[in-house]
This record gives structure tokens, sequence and C-alpha cells, in this order.
């Protein structure tokens, strides 16, 4: 049994209403049901925040304990050094993930200031970028 968290960043308590032509019509949490029933024998726990500071708290939190974190750190992907140095300062293994293509869409996406600090990233496979995520833990 893998002791595995999903973080999603700020913005992403809206999807399925957010720019559905971008990042889909389904709602997260059916996303998470489906993968619970999929992976049983794994613990995957959820948290989201709109708030930079709430996420590296619970990087904290469960960054000597937990088997993986997948990252999903919305905006704070582009910006975020403490992101990074929060990633960097626990043992757990992180792995960023995005639902869009980054580097199919603005500039300014194209940067990442968490990448570095991450054990992999899995970018542009809709919600299906966190199973992947979540499988490269298995
Ligand atoms: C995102 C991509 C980010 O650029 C954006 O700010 C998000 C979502 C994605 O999953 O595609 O909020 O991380």
């Amino acid at each position: 049994m893998k002791k595995i968290l999903i973080i999603n960043g700020p913005n992403l308590n809206l999807l399925g209403k957010r720019e559905p032509m971008v990042y889909g019509n389904a709602s997260f949490e059916d996303y998470l049901a489906e993968l619970r029933t999929k992976y049983p024998q794994h613990e995957i726990a959820y948290f989201q925040s709109n708030i930079e500071g709430e996420m590296i708290n619970k990087i904290h939190e469960v960054g000597f304990d937990y088997d993986g974190i997948i990252l999903n750190a919305g905006a704070y992907t582009h910006t975020s050094i403490a992101l990074h140095d929060a990633i960097k300062a626990v043992t757990t293994p992180v792995v960023e993930v995005h639902i869009s293509n980054v580097h199919a869409r603005e500039s300014f996406r194209h940067v990442s200031m968490i990448s570095a600090a991450c054990k992999g990233v899995i970018i542009g496979f809709g919600l299906n970028s966190y199973r992947l995520a979540l499988e490269s833990f298995l």
C-alpha cells in the first residue's frame, strides 16, 4: 500500500467549470473517485488550495512520510521559488503535472520554477496526467 497525496493549486477547484475547452468538463472530485476505484489498494489523499503558503505547509506536513506527491501547482508553477524550495526540503518525491500542454500555450507558461526540484514532469494528457503520475509511484 502506497500513500500518495495529490495537491491541486489555484483555480483547480473550478475544474469542470473553468475554461472547459482547455481543462475539460469533468470535476476533479469525480475523477478522483474513479482513480480511487481503480487503485483501491493504495491511499490517495487529496488537497486543494488557492493559497501558496497552504500548499507549502501541506508539502511539509506529508513530505517525510508519504511515498509520493503529485503536484499541479497551477499558475504558481511559473512563479513560485518558495514551492521549489519546499519540494527540495522534503524527502518524498514530487511529480509535477499539468492537464494542458503548457508548451503549446502562452510563453509565460513555458517556464516552470518547480520542474528542477521534481522527480519528473507529466504534461498535457488531460486528467490522465494524474493517473500517469500515480502509476510512476507504483
Ligand atoms: C495548469 C497550467 C497552468 O499554466 C495554469 O496556470 C493552471 C493549470 C494545467 O494543469 O494545465 O492553472 O497547471
